[in-house]
């Protein structure tokens, strides 16, 4: 069994709360290095892990320890510098979602990977989950027909992220990006990844900051950072080279219920997640199947599939090009709702 040596750039919440517990369960990886600008952090999560190496940059964690791979859990603005400092240093990539802040920058980072020959996969969970899973395999067996329409939603009553998520310099957009790079990003490939060609789509920021009390939500480690420039809800229309359509909400802060799903219509059958339901027609009649799954954790999963990987040469689920296609819809969000029209998606 060959032993993976990662390096972890970034030692904050999900590096911490989603990658490093899911690699302690492994015995085919080491954990060789972790690096943050936040030097005592990295030192205390080192030190939490049992990692023998902390370091204040990515550039000194490449330098400095050996590794197969790097593991990005940086600020969105960063995942470029890291990728591509990365690429050039031979490392295979794993890179938390979304790919970038910008489509510049995604596609800079597609160049560098695609010229060094490194591997690279998005860290995209939602892919991951078991019920997404079988989803995919029906849509790829053809059973479920040509996708030709598709809803996805998240939209939070009251969750709105603390710290740098709510600063655009460092996120490079509120909830499109944050959390609307999931769900556009999972319908997207259960879709069957269709070629996206225009974009329709308004964005939202009346709500910003509050002070509601009894909510839950997302603190990143920086949390007292107080910027707040970005939109907190978005809604729109994307449409697809094979006709396809798909309307995407998503939204850190409104007024109504919390709902989080794709559903999919294909020309024989349609299904919604989570939970799984598959809507059919069998023998004359109706059909409503929900499979019996194994929930699954979607880091492990995501992080087990980054290993098969390495291990076979294969293709990941969520490569580079899919990281870029999904940025490209991403920036065409941005870029209709700031013109106030439908743009192309080039
Ligand atoms: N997959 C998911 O469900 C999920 C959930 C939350 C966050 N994320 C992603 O994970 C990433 C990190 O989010 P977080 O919540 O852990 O934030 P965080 O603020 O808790 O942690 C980020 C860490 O990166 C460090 N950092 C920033 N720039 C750096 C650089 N250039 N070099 C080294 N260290 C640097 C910061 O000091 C901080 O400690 C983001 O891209 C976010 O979108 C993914």
């Amino acid at each position: 069994m060959k032993k993976y040596r990662v390096g972890i750039v970034g030692a904050g919440n999900i590096a911490q709360n989603a990658h490093l517990p899911a690699y302690m369960k492994r015995e085919d990886v080491e954990i060789t290095a972790i690096a943050d600008i936040n030097l005592p952090r990295a030192q205390a999560a080192a030190e939490k892990f049992g990692i023998p190496k902390a370091f204040a940059s990515c550039e000194e964690l490449l330098s400095g320890a050996d590794t197969d791979y790097i593991d990005i859990c940086v600020w969105n603005r960063y995942h470029s510098d890291v990728a591509i400092a990365a690429a050039k240093a031979g490392k295979a990539i794993l890179c938390e979602k979304p790919m970038a802040i910008d489509l510049d920058h995604a596609l800079a980072m597609e160049k560098a990977v695609k010229d060094a020959g490194v591997p690279f996969m998005m860290a995209v969970p939602t892919r991951y989950s078991s019920e997404a899973q079988y989803l995919a395999q029906m849509v790829e067996s053809g059973r479920m027909g040509e996708i030709y329409y598709a809803k996805t939603a998240n939209m939070r009553r009251r969750g709105t992220p603390l710290g740098w998520f709510t600063d655009l310099s460092k996120s490079g957009g509120g909830p499109v990006i944050d959390i609307g790079v999931h769900c556009i990003d999972r319908t997207w490939y259960l879709m069957g990844r269709p070629k996206p060609v225009r974009v329709s789509a308004m964005t939202a920021s009346r709500i910003g900051d509050y002070q509601t009390k009894g909510v839950d939500r997302w603190i990143a480690l920086d949390s007292d950072v107080t910027a707040f420039d970005t939109e907190d809800s978005a809604s729109g229309v994307i449409h697809f080279e094979n006709g396809a359509t798909m309307l995407f909400e998503v939204s850190w802060a409104y007024n109504g219920p919390n709902t989080d799903y794709t559903q999919i219509a294909g020309e024989k059958a349609g299904a919604t997640l989570n939970p799984l339901t598959i809507y059919g027609e069998d023998m004359g009649y109706l059909t409503d199947n929900k499979p019996t799954l194994l929930p699954n954790n979607i880091f492990e999963a995501e992080i087990d599939h980054f290993i098969h990987c390495l291990n076979t040469g294969d293709k990941p689920i969520s490569p580079v090009e899919d990281g870029v296609t999904v940025q490209r819809m991403l920036e065409g969000i941005y870029t209709s709702a700031r013109l106030g029209k439908e743009v192309t998606i080039g």
